[in-house]
């Protein structure tokens, strides 16, 4: 029998935090021979509401929930921790400055980063969800000096799987035909959804459709997807965003499929000319659980562009928290 494996959600309480946790638990994410005790990180005010959801949990009886435990002390909560989904974040309120809403995050991730440092698991992995999720995961890792960059990482799955599913109502072919997509640089609206590499069908995805659609529809749609979910649903992409969650930590310790890749903010490590140490969204493959930045891709003009502005947008974001004073 595995050992069970632990694993912290912060923002328990929160919209995600109900779509995520249920799967995690049901073995959706780590598979069906392997246990899981669940660490439910919540701010004090909403403790009460993750005990709730815990009761939910407990009603589930999965046979994979071999413990429980909901908490506001960071400390414990990554105490021994396997695996971190970090969903609490600080929402932009109203009226609020970016400085702000960087420093306020900044405050959350600097905490948790030194938590994970103190008493993390060897094998930890994180993946940021909570936003600003790139410059987040930059100052969660910053924080944890003895955790090795690269085990944290920052989420755009969620814009990935958008992508995927656009192309192929697109081409009239069905999502599993459709391979290669990539997300590089900020999961925000800069990011850029590219389909130079792609295939439908074993197709080139460039001969299936024209620049235009390219450039007046599909990266708009993919990048503002989140406002329109919004605007149609009244509330925030959660359900989605909990399903890419899950699908990224487990294409990361399962590995990728052969012939495709999957896209996540991972620390640069200077390719593709996005500068050292910023977390930028790149393809990566996976296998035996360690991840690896697809090399040697051929880099259009058109795409150099839409790179080097979605990187200009996190370097910004980095230089913003430096002179804050809030990174080392
Ligand atoms: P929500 O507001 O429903 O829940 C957030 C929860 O985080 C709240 O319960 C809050 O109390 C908790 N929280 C805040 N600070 C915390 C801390 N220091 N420790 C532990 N918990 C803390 O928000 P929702 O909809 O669940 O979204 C969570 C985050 O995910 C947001 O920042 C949102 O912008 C982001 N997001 C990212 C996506 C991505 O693709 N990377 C997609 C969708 C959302």
């Amino acid at each position: 029998a595995h050992d069970p494996v632990t694993v912290t959600v912060t923002g328990a309480a929160g919209q995600i935090g109900y779509a995520l946790l249920f799967r995690i638990a049901s073995g959706a994410m780590l598979g069906p021979d392997v246990p899981v005790r669940l660490r439910l990180l919540e701010v004090p005010q909403a403790v009460r509401a993750a005990e709730g959801t815990a009761l939910e949990l407990t009603d589930c009886a999965f046979p994979l929930l071999a413990g429980l435990d909901v908490m506001d002390d960071p400390a414990k909560a990554f105490d021994g921790a396997n695996i971190a989904l970090l969903v609490g974040a600080r929402p932009r309120g109203p009226g609020m400055e970016r400085a702000e809403l960087l420093s306020a995050n900044a405050g959350i991730f600097s905490v948790q980063g030194r938590a994970i440092n103190d008493g993390a698991a060897p094998d930890f992995r994180a993946v940021v969800v909570g936003n600003p999720a790139n410059t987040n995961a930059l100052i969660a890792s910053a924080h944890a000096p003895d955790v090795p960059a690269r085990r944290f990482t920052a989420m755009t799955r969620l814009d990935h799987n958008r992508a995927v599913a656009q192309l192929a109502a697109k081409a009239g072919a069905a999502v599993s035909e459709v391979r290669n997509v990539a997300i590089w640089g900020n999961h925000s609206a800069s990011q850029y959804p590219d389909i130079s590499h792609a295939t439908v069908s074993g197709r080139a995805a460039s001969s299936l459709v024209d620049q235009e659609w390219i450039e007046g529809q599909f990266i708009p749609r993919v990048s503002q997807r989140g406002a329109e979910v919004i605007a149609v649903r009244g509330g925030s992409s959660a359900a989605s965003a909990a399903n890419a969650a899950i699908e990224h930590m487990k294409l990361w310790i399962q590995g990728t499929p052969a012939g495709d890749w999957t896209s996540m903010a991972v620390p640069s490590d200077g390719s593709y000319g996005v500068p050292e140490g910023l977390f930028a969204s790149v393809p990566v493959t996976a296998a035996g659980g360690d991840y690896a930045v697809v090399r040697d891709l051929d880099i259009s003009d058109f795409s150099r562009s839409r790179i080097d502005a979605s990187v200009a947008e996190l370097a910004a974001e980095r230089d913003a928290v430096r002179g804050l004073g809030l990174l080392t």
